[in-house]
C-alpha cells in the first residue's frame, strides 16, 4: 500500500485517545499505547462492515450515531475462552459449590461468559452429576457485554477446534453433530442457562444469592478502583459460602475484601 492509501486507514494520536476514553468509560476496559495497533485493526473491521471510506469518515459517524459507540466497545473486547478453560475451577464446583445450596436451589453466574463455552461448561459439570442432583432446582447466568458474543453463545454452535477441549464421551452427549466440523449444543444444557446482555459497569437488576459467581479473565483488563468495586458487588450477591472464582492469573491481592482464600483463584463468603 502507498503512504497515501495508509493515510485514510491510519489511527492519529487524537483518534486512538478517543476510542480508548470511549472503551474506559463504558466498559472500563483499560488500552494501553501498546494496544494502538489492535484498536486500529478493530476499527477497521468497522470501518470495512459500515463501508466507510477513512477513519476521518468513521469517527464523523461515531460523533453522531451514539449506537456505534457500543458497537466499537463490543469490538473492543477481548474474548477468548475455551471448553473447561482452568478445569480445576469446574471440580471444586461438583466438590464444594453444590454442597452449599440450600433446599436443592443452585444458582450459579457467568460474568463475563464470552461465547458460551464457561457457561456450558459449567452445565455439563452438572448434568454429569447426574443422579447426585435429582431434584434440585439449576439455574446458570450468563452475561456479557457483548451482544456479538451473546448471539455465539446462545446460537451453541462450536468447530471441531474448539469441541477438542471436550472428551468425546462428553461432545456426543451434549451436542449434535450438524455437519462434517460443526456442532450444536443440545437443549439438555441449553435449558439451564439464561442468557442476558450485562455491562458489568452498570446496573444489576439481579437479587442473587448464588452460590458461585464465575468472573474469570474478566477484570484482568480493570483497573484496581473498578476491580475493587466489583468484588465489593460481587460479594453482596453471595449466598453463605458462596463461591467467587477468577482467571488463574488473577488475584484477589491488594484488594480489600472480606472473601476467604480456598484454592488458587477461588475464594468464598463467610
Ligand atoms: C477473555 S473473555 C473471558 C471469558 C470467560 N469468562 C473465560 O474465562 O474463558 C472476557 C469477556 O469479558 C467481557 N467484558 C469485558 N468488559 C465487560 C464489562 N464491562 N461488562 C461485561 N462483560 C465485559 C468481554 O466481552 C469478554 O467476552
Amino acid at each position: 500500500m502507498t503512504k497515501d492509501l495508509l493515510a485514510h486507514v491510519e489511527l492519529s494520536p487524537a483518534q486512538f485517545e478517543r476510542a480508548r476514553k470511549l472503551a474506559y468509560e463504558v466498559s472500563g476496559i483499560r488500552l494501553d499505547d501498546s494496544k494502538a495497533g489492535l484498536v486500529t485493526a478493530r476499527i477497521m473491521h468497522r470501518l470495512r462492515a459500515l463501508g466507510l471510506p477513512s477513519m476521518g469518515a468513521y469517527f464523523e459517524l461515531l460523533d453522531k450515531d451514539p449506537a456505534e459507540s457500543a458497537k466499537l466497545v463490543d469490538e473492543l473486547t477481548t474474548n477468548k475462552t475455551s471448553f473447561f478453560r482452568e478445569s480445576s475451577h469446574f471440580d471444586a464446583l461438583r466438590k464444594k459449590v453444590v454442597a452449599t445450596a440450600v433446599n436443592r436451589r443452585l444458582r450459579i453466574w457467568s460474568a463475563g461468559c464470552s461465547s458460551g463455552e464457561e457457561p456450558y461448561t459449567l452445565a455439563m459439570t452438572l448434568r454429569e452429576m447426574g443422579d447426585e442432583l435429582n431434584g434440585f432446582d439449576i439455574r446458570i447466568l450468563a452475561t456479557d457485554l457483548s451482544e456479538r458474543m451473546l448471539a455465539k453463545a446462545r446460537a451453541g454452535v462450536y468447530d471441531d477446534e474448539q469441541m477438542g477441549d471436550i472428551a468425546p464421551a462428553l461432545r456426543s452427549k451434549y451436542f449434535e453433530q450438524t455437519n462434517d466440523d460443526q456442532w450444536r449444543v443440545k437443549p439438555i444444557l441449553r435449558q439451564l442457562i439464561q442468557f442476558a446482555p450485562l455491562n458489568l459497569q452498570g446496573e444489576w437488576p439481579m437479587k442473587g444469592p448464588f452460590n458461585a459467581i464465575y468472573c474469570r479473565n474478566v477484570m484482568i483488563y480493570f483497573d484496581r478502583e473498578t476491580r475493587q468495586r466489583l468484588v465489593n458487588r460481587f460479594t453482596n450477591l453471595l449466598g453463605p459460602n458462596g463461591f467467587f472464582f477468577v482467571g488463574h492469573s488473577e488475584s484477589l491481592t491488594g484488594l480489600t475484601s472480606t472473601l476467604r482464600y480456598m484454592e488458587p483463584a477461588a475464594y468464598a463468603r463467610s
